[in-house]
């Protein structure tokens, strides 16, 4: 057994409790509430997951967001300038260099939003996605878990490939979507001219709920917009030094908007009304329908418009509810306990060289210690190691309720898709694999770590870090690995090395992409050049070929082959 969650450890929750904030499990309810039904527990959650281009600011609004918990007393103490990179996630070396994050994580805070009845406090469960291209597999997995997305967007670049392709993946999930406009306080675009490229660019109609006063560099508050974006209110902010605490808002009136800020606020009065003229206005059920997304100007630098973003999400985001399972049914989340696992993840910190699976409650109520079923294998599943975990703190979880996400220690026979349930049996729909676009052997450079080998590819395979492929020909003692980025070949290399002390050689394969085929199909296509089938672990056949003018000739030639195409990154 390997190391279980530490007592003497800091963990998120100990911080929350320590600065006044939340509590890290969520089922007692904040202090001095009492414990309410299962019902009422989901209703008060929102779990979302923000999604953006690398450095449209992600790792600084998570920790915005969690300034305005009070999670953290002051921003900079969870990932400050220094080190900034290193926080969301380090558990890789890698992860250091490229400063990207790998791994996900979630954070869970208590929050009272504004409006909202004094005693009403909301859960919210921030899931932190990869930001990189190369791990969209991986985003996509997270994004099962959530129930509502913020695109975050750089105001002053607009919107980058990899905001387009997120946003695809949540139009194919139907996950509802929240726009932030971000880096507001530095030069950029016109607010109108991003609200544009977002329409024609995604085809999504931009609803904004606060509009800019003052323009991108000259970030003087936020117009609150009424019905037919007539402006209610302004809310002016004020900075603090190095953006470390939560800034100061003052409420006012339009009048009194208009009196302080002459010009700024005419313009901005005039183009919000501008925006109904064009039917851009909220309107619930369209959001819902992902058809339109509320969006809000922020800089997550300076804490401005981050309050706003976390009341919207409590007034809009949809609450955990039912979930389809494969035999057409839903599990409602009044019923028995269930839970889809979305993410397993090994030697996410050095001090715990365990095997994490992350799940997220479906139904019910989780206890810790309870006894599970593992639907894929009908087989029991013992709870005792239960966490949530966000960057390098662990705390241990008593409870969780739908919509929570808890991270199963050492949960080896559990991988990405895999349901969890008590009483009535329940098996969620598998998340599906994307069709990868680079291929490449693997090979031990020592014959005799072979077993170490062998167990590292399959432990890696399982957690769904690359797809395995084998056919006799090769035969089984180098593999080829399949990816849809080049960044998860370094990620199996760094960690065949760092927890399985293998070293491995990577060769990559003249292949560019991936068709399902079937056996009927598979001799002939053996036969012609620049194309090779294999067997992915789950039975999958796949034939591989050179590039898509192969692909395109053998189609035409011989229609009467079996060729799929496979769910692709770029259109999930
Ligand atoms: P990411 O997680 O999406 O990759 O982005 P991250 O938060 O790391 O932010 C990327 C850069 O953008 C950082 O600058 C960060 O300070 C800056 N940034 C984020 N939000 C805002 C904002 O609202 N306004 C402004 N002006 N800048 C913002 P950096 O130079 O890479 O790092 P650092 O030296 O500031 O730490």
């Amino acid at each position: 057994m390997n190391s279980a969650p530490d007592s003497a450890e800091i963990t998120t929750a100990e911080k929350a409790s320590s600065t006044g904030g939340p509590s890290g499990t969520a089922g007692s309810g904040p202090s001095g509430t009492a414990p309410t039904s299962l019902a009422a527990e989901a209703a008060r959650r929102r779990t979302f997951a923000v999604i953006s281009h690398p450095d449209a600011g992600k790792s600084t609004l998570t920790e915005a967001l969690a300034l305005h918990a009070k999670v953290i007393s002051e921003a900079g103490a969870v990932h400050g300038k220094a080190g900034r990179k290193s926080t969301v996630s380090d558990w890789m070396e890698m992860e250091k260099a490229r400063g990207i994050s790998v791994s996900s994580t979630a954070l869970q805070f208590n929050y009272h939003a504004e409006g909202t009845p004094e005693d009403q406090i909301n859960v919210v469960n921030l899931v932190d996605t990869p930001g990189h291209s190369d791990f969209s597999e991986d985003t996509y997995r997270v994004l099962t878990a959530v129930d509502a997305a913020v695109m975050l967007i750089d105001a002053a670049k607009g919107l980058e490939p990899q905001t387009l392709k997120l946003f695809q993946v949540c139009r194919h999930r139907g996950i509802p979507v929240i726009t932030v406009i971000n880096k507001w306080d530095r030069p950029g675009r016109t607010p109108l001219e991003l609200l544009d490229e977002i329409d024609e660019r995604i085809g999504l109609t931009p609803t904004p709920l606060f509009w800019p006063v003052g323009i991108a560099g000259d970030f003087r508050g936020l117009l609150r917009r009424g019905d037919d974006g007539v402006a209610e209110e302004y809310i002016r902010f004020t900075r603090t030094a190095g953006g470390a605490k939560i800034a100061p808002e003052v409420r006012m009136t339009p009048d009194e908007a208009s009196a302080q800020e002459g010009s700024e606020w005419a313009t901005a009065a005039e183009e919000s009304e501008l925006l109904s003229a064009t039917g851009q206005d909220h309107d619930q059920e369209l959001f819902l329908a992902g058809q339109t997304s509320p969006v809000i100007f922020a800089s997550a630098m300076l804490n401005f418009g981050v309050r706003q973003i976390l009341d919207t999400l409590i007034a809009l985001a949809p609450a955990p509810g039912a979930r389809k399972d494969v035999a057409e049914g839903a599990r409602e989340v009044t019923d028995p306990f269930s839970a889809v696992v979305f993410k397993v993840q090994a030697g996410m910190d050095a001090a715990h060289r365990d095997r994490l699976a992350f799940m997220r409650v479906v139904s019910g109520v989780f206890e810790r210690g309870m006894v599970v079923t593992h639907a894929q294998t009908s087989k029991p599943f013992a709870t005792k190691y239960a966490l949530t975990v966000f960057g390098r703190d662990r705390s241990t979880v008593e409870n969780a309720y739908p919509g929570d996400i808890v991270g199963l220690v050492n949960a080896n026979a559990l991988a990405p898709g895999h349901t969890l349930f008590t009483d009535k049996k329940v098996e969620f729909p598998p998340i599906p694999s994307f069709a990868p676009e680079h291929f490449s052997v693997l090979r031990a450079e020592s014959a005799s770590k072979y077993k170490q080998f062998r167990r590292a590819v399959d432990q890696l395979e399982s957690e769904g870090v690359v797809q395995i492929l084998r056919n006799d020909i090769r035969g089984d003692a180098s593999p080829v690995m399949a990816a849809v980025g080049p960044m998860q070949f370094e990620v199996v290399a760094a960690r065949m090395k760092a927890e399985f002390n293998v070293e491995a050689r990577m060769e990559p394969l003249g292949y560019a992409l991936a068709r399902r085929t079937d056996a009927a199909s598979a001799t002939e296509l053996g036969r012609q050049r620049g194309v090779e089938v294999f067997t992915r672990t789950d039975g999958v056949l796949l034939a591989l070929f050179s590039d898509k003018w192969r692909l395109q000739y053998i189609q035409k030639e011989m229609p009467e082959l079996t060729l799929e195409p496979l769910v692709a990154a770029g259109d999930q």
